[in-house]
């Protein structure tokens, strides 16, 4: 594993860590949770993203990892770099949503609470929130850092040109944003017109979520929706109606091109994110030891003839597809 500066900080992430949005709930295999987490922590995955309302149920993410660390990890804590957000609805009523102060600081504490850990190194806002001024929002990140609540500030899924104004309001106050995490894989692409370039310009990493499109990206769907996908489980996002003809000739022309490589789809689509060396980590979500096993050997090799890249392209634009 190689570890890459964010930005122009001095911190270091793998580049592959591990997102607990989907299969760390109470919905799912406790053991297989644990075994996820050492094994990912023992193969150099030092980095595990979280937020307030991981599940199901919003929050059992936070108390599974927070147990699963104090029992398997706890000597461990210095050695990990544990994020978390807050910023999509989390409880009822007009404080548990969105950028305002009162939420932030409430939400941190909540999360503390449940994970069992004394601070974040990563703390996000998870999303812009276009009813709070940003100054309040980025006042409120500020002052978890002050108070050591959280080492870093992170931004999440932020318009351009707000998170230019986060960023240039932290610095006036003499704290550094540390990075910028947005979605970016063959097949959402967004950040690569302006937030690339933002993150370039400011100094600020880039960690990209849902790498494999939260699985489309693989081999799983060519024959069908598995009983064990997040398609079929059926708690999140993913539905079987995003599953279209169209999309399974495109994933199975990009597999062709994968099997060229000697590389499954999934290795291919975290090594085409990590190619673009503003990447400073891709989170992966897995709900397998073997599937982080086969994730890993992406590392292997991340590196693209031109020739192939140009080939990617022409599938991902391909009308006929
Ligand atoms: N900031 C935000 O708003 C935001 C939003 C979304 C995600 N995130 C972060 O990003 C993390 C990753 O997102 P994601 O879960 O959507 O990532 P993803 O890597 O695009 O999708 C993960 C899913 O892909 C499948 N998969 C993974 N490796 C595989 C392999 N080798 N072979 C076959 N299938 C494989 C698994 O599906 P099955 O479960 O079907 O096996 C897994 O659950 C989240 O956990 C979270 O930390 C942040």
């Amino acid at each position: 594993m190689d570890y890459n500066f964010s930005g122009k900080s001095g911190l270091k992430l793998p580049q592959l860590s591990l997102g607990l949005w989907h299969n760390f709930g109470d919905v799912d295999n406790f053991q297989i949770a644990t075994d996820m987490i050492c094994h990912a922590f023992e193969k150099g995955i030092t980095h595990f993203d979280l937020a307030n309302n991981y599940g199901p149920p919003a929050g059992s993410a936070e108390i599974n990892f927070g147990k699963i660390l104090s029992k398997q990890l706890k000597s461990h804590r210095d050695e990990m770099i544990v994020s978390s957000k807050a910023g999509h609805f989390m409880w009822d009523g007009p404080y548990g949503d969105g950028g305002s102060r009162k939420y932030i600081m409430a939400s941190i504490d909540q999360s503390l609470k449940r994970t069992g850990l004394e601070y974040f190194d990563i703390f996000y806002s998870h999303r812009y929130d276009p009813e709070t001024p940003i100054e309040e929002t980025v006042q409120a990140l500020i002052h978890i850092v002050r108070q050591g609540k959280a080492l870093y500030i992170g931004l999440s899924k932020y318009p351009v040109d707000k998170a230019i104004k986060a960023v240039e309001l932290m610095k006036e106050q003499h704290v550094r944003c540390l990075i910028y995490q947005d979605r970016y894989s063959m097949f959402r692409r967004e950040v690569e017109k302006a937030h690339f370039g933002l993150c370039q310009e400011l100094g600020l990493g880039y960690i990209a979520f849902s790498p494999l499109a939260q699985g489309l990206l693989t081999n799983k769907y060519l024959h069908g929706i598995p009983a064990d996908s997040r398609v079929a489980k059926g708690v999140g996002f993913l539905k079987e109606n995003d599953i279209t003809p169209k999309l399974i000739n495109t994933i199975e022309e990009l597999n062709k091109l994968a099997l060229e490589r000697g590389q499954t789809l999934a290795e291919m689509a975290l090594a085409w994110v990590l190619r673009n060396k503003i990447v400073t980590s891709v989170i992966i979500g897995t709900s397998s030891v073997a599937q982080i096993d086969d994730n890993l050997k992406t590392l292997d090799n991340i590196r693209f003839s031109e020739d192939e890249l140009t080939l990617i392209e022409s599938v991902l634009n391909r009308k006929d597809l």
